[in-house]
């Protein structure tokens, strides 16, 4: 490549020498970025590598304290999300900014400088539905954001994005919380956006969508650019590899054990959403002692009030949930926690973790009542940086010191330092909840082991994924859930992928095949 100037016609995006340091580290260290007119540039890297980071300098959330940024070779200078997209930069976070209880059109142009709100309601009607037939966007824009699933809010925000005339848009991670599907039409979008002009920059850990749809690719470790590659010049190990600096194994061993006795029961279990709809509607099956059942479907089908329901933290209408053979149907959180059951929860902001406090504070959570870390009513807090400090080894956390506020990790080590906690306590039960989602693949390929490592203990563990991968990969024997309801069952080793896409998408199969259990107790 020639050296790049500001003044090269396809440059849309130059970011040049940027420094962005945050107390106790350099997130981005002389990072030069380039992205070109028409591109889907993909940026990968490792929890804490910098790309969130990198994205929220260019587009005007963070300011950076040295560097230049050039738009389409205009040097510019952000102070705000606005002045970036002022210069056409638009940017869809992980989490997404809508307001819920307004409709697709009022979220899209909620925020411009329009005086006459009410009159511009229809002219921004003709507008989204315009984009919306361009870019292969299907939204209704009367719809509250409340009614919509997690892929329409996305399509939501992209709109909002391409309303305000961005011409270069940046997605941090936007599959993680997408199904299959899902992520297919969004990729379709994507690319029409590219084949008109656009600039896509997206972070993601997924390898094998970063090679489906990516022109190139920016690898950053520890705030530095390792380089930018075409897409044709790699391959998913190699970009592993100079993700984290060493090969990485995709494959990984799962040793023959014969399971145990049995840990979890649930029997007919019913139990209502937040709106006070069935969520579940006679759930039954059982985990045993060296085992992994894993649950797969697509999420909202009543994974997470079951995960819910068996940490104590949604009531049960109906059924009966065993643990050990007693029965904790009405326990509290509390007790079923002292009785050897970890969650690696779904929402790790809000249930996971506390974010004021410090990492060390947030691992010794479940323990704090009990020795060694309490003697009497004082906590041995020579104990705890100790114990905190084996836990951010072991686990790899990366973060300046141990009392780091839990709020300003990565999103890939605050997942680390909530499996951390948990996986510490030596639990009998596991529930996880997308073990791995957003986590780089170093730290993927870790957690994996290790919950694998708590199966050769003895444990068993409940792992609740729409990552199908992991489902086949870790689990004995697979579950999948449709509609509250367990649509069958398969052994993990040799799981047909279609036939379990097909109970994903509503087909029961739970009269059929090897489904013991589901004969002994779903007609109960
Ligand atoms: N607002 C902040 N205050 C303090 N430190 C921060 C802040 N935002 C990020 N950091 C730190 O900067 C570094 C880079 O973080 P960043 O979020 O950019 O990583 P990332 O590459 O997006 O990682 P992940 O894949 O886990 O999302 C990390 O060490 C992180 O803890
Ligand atoms: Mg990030």
């Amino acid at each position: 490549m020639n050296t790049p100037t500001a003044r090269q016609p396809d440059i849309a995006v130059e970011m040049r020498d940027i420094v962005k340091r945050f107390p106790g580290v350099v997130a981005n260290d002389h990072v030069t970025f380039i992205a070109l007119r028409g591109e889907i540039h993909a940026l990968l890297g490792e929890n804490g590598a910098g790309k969130s980071t990198l994205m929220n300098v260019l587009s005007g959330l963070y300011t950076p304290e040295e560097g230049e940024i050039f738009i389409n070779g205009e040097k510019v200078v952000f102070h705000s999300p606005r002045d970036a997209i002022a210069a056409g930069v638009g940017m869809v976070h992980q989490h997404f900014r809508l307001v819920p209880t307004l409709t697709v059109i009022e979220n899209v142009i909620l925020g411009l400088d329009d005086p006459k709100f009410r009159l511009k309601l229809e002219g921004a009607r003709a507008k989204i539905q315009s984009l919306s037939e361009q870019y292969g966007l299907k939204i209704d824009p009367d719809a509250f954001i409340w009614q919509l699933s997690v892929g329409e809010q996305q399509r939501v925000e992209i709109i909002k994005a391409l309303y305000r005339g961005a011409q270069i848009l940046i997605l941090d991670e936007p599959t993680a919380v997408l199904t299959p599907q899902e992520t297919e039409e969004l990729f379709r979008t994507l690319r029409s956006m590219a084949e008109k002009g656009h600039t896509i920059i997206f972070i993601s850990h997924k390898l094998d969508e970063v090679m489906a749809i990516a022109d190139r690719v920016t690898v950053l470790r520890q705030g530095k650019v390792v380089a930018t590659v075409a897409i044709d010049e790699v391959n998913k190990e190699k970009l592993a590899e100079m993700m984290v600096g060493r090969p990485v194994i995709f494959r990984i061993e799962k040793p023959e054990i014969e399971p145990g006795e049995e840990v979890l029961r649930v029997e007919d279990l019913h139990v209502r959403n937040d709106k006070g709809l069935p969520a579940l509607q006679g759930v039954s099956f059982v985990v045993r002692e060296h085992e992994i059942v894993g649950v797969a479907g697509v999420s909202g089908n009543g994974q997470t009030e079951l995960a819910e329901a068996l940490y104590g933290l949604r009531p049960v209408e109906k059924g009966r949930i065993f643990l050990y053979g007693r029965d904790i149907t009405q326990a509290s959180t509390r007790d079923i926690i002292r009785e050897g059951v970890a969650q690696i929860p779904e929402d790790r902001h809000r249930e996971g973790s506390v974010g004021n406090m410090g990492i060390s504070e947030n691992l010794i959570m479940k323990h704090y009542r009990r020795s060694p870390v309490s003697r009497g009513p004082l906590i041995d807090w020579g104990y705890v940086r100790d114990f905190a400090r084996k836990l951010v080894k072991r686990f790899n956390i990366a973060a300046p010191s141990i009392h780091t506020k839990a709020r300003l990790l990565s999103g890939g080590n605050l997942q680390k330092l909530i499996l951390a906690r948990e996986l510490s306590s030596e639990p009998g039960l596991i529930i996880a909840m997308h073990p791995t989602q957003g986590l780089d693949v170093g730290a993927t390929e870790s957690v994996r082991k290790q919950l694998l490592e708590e199966r050769e203990k003895g444990a068993g563990i409940l792992l609740i994924s729409e990552d199908l991968d992991e489902v086949m990969q870790l689990s004995d024997r697979i579950l999948v859930i449709y509609e509250g309801q367990i649509m069958g069952e398969t052994p993990g080793e040799g799981a047909d992928r279609n036939e379990i896409g097909l109970m994903m998408a509503g087909e029961n199969r739970s009269g059929t095949g090897d489904t013991s259990l589901q004969r002994n107790t779903s007609n109960a």
